[in-house]
């Protein structure tokens, strides 16, 4: 048994890390509106946790990388996550008004403010990952290795095509299998390719990978299911955004197929899966193990 890290002190040094980062790469530079990059820094400045770089950074350690090693990849994830929050929160799909405390982007911005900020975001993401002079000690082919994995995840494969579907089922019965399939694409995918990133980056052996990414598999389907009950559950005014939105879209959700105590199960078992997945890698991977508790077990 290894002794449970401070979630909360590792949390803080490790944002403040991304954080710096994330503000250098949304820097004024010439022929750059003034309005986009205000939307831009809206949305990503206003209080995300940042769990998927988080992921990156604790996954790239528990393998014995330092956590700095991934930063370019981890403010890139951020800002594809970031991106696909705006877009989601649009009236045309998930039609919110509050997001990360705040309005949602384009009740500030207007609906085409918010599509261009996010088009921006998503772009700005991959000229991060190509700069391979942000990368020092890694070689091209781990860079783009790197860059594939993620745009995999972000595009048609994954997020994007979970978002597809998301979309098409609302007000459809689909079962749990689809609903599953759903959270693993939309979600899933991300959460997966920050941890198998940071492991890449991190120079993790083939055993650590798999242990982090049955960890993430397990993690990552634990997280909607949780945003799932969240939606339900959840506070507001502590989320940071719109609650009660599922169920007024017509989405099938977790407590909507297994009740709120079938999908609060669910959760904790993947939590478990998660934590087992991780035996391997010892006390190097402590937080990874606190943010697995995290994720099932939060209010916001
Ligand atoms: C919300 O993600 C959307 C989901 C994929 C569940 P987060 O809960 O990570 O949102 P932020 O980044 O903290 O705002
Ligand atoms: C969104 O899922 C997932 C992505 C943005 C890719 P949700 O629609 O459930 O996320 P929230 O609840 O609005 O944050
Ligand atoms: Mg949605
Ligand atoms: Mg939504
Ligand atoms: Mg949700």
């Amino acid at each position: 048994m290894t002794a449970a890290i401070d979630l909360k002190a590792y949390l803080a040094t490790r944002l403040a890390l991304i954080d710096g980062a994330l503000d250098k790469s949304l820097a004024v530079a010439a022929g750059v509106p003034c309005q986009l990059l205000e939307g831009m820094r809206y949305s990503v400045f206003a209080g995300g946790k940042r769990i998927r770089p988080v992921l990156m950074m604790a996954a790239c350690e528990a393998v014995g990388g330092a956590p700095e090693r991934v930063l370019p990849a981890a403010c890139a994830l951020e800002l594809i996550h970031t991106y696909s929050l705006i877009h989601d929160d649009l009236p045309a799909m998930d039609d919110d008004d509050f997001r990360r405390g705040r309005p949602t982007n384009h009740r500030v911005y207007g609906e085409a403010g918010a599509i261009l900020a996010g088009d921006a975001l998503l772009t700005e993401a991959f000229f991060l990952l190509s700069g391979a002079e942000t990368f020092p000690g890694t070689s091209a082919e781990t860079i783009l290795q790197v860059i594939q994995i993620i745009a995999q995840a972000a595009g048609a494969q994954g997020m994007v095509g979970g978002q597809v579907v998301d979309m098409a089922s609302e007000g459809q019965q689909i079962d749990l299998a689809t609903l599953e399939s759903i959270h693993n694409r939309k979600t899933g995918a991300l959460i997966l390719a920050a941890l198998q990133t940071g492991v890449l980056l991190g120079g993790g052996n083939q055993q650590a990978l798999t242990a982090v990414l049955d960890y993430g598999r397990a993690a990552g389907l634990a997280f909607q299911v949780a945003d799932d009950i969240l939606d339900v559950v959840g506070d507001q005014a502590l989320l940071g955004k719109d609650v009660g939105s599922d169920q007024a879209r017509g989405k099938v959700t977790y407590p909507s197929l297994l009740g709120l105590e079938g999908a609060r199960l669910r959760a904790q078992e993947l939590m478990e899966e998660a934590m087992a997945a991780l035996q391997p890698l010892g006390a190097a991977a402590g937080p990874l193990r606190e943010i697995a508790r995290y994720i099932v077990d939060r209010s916001y």
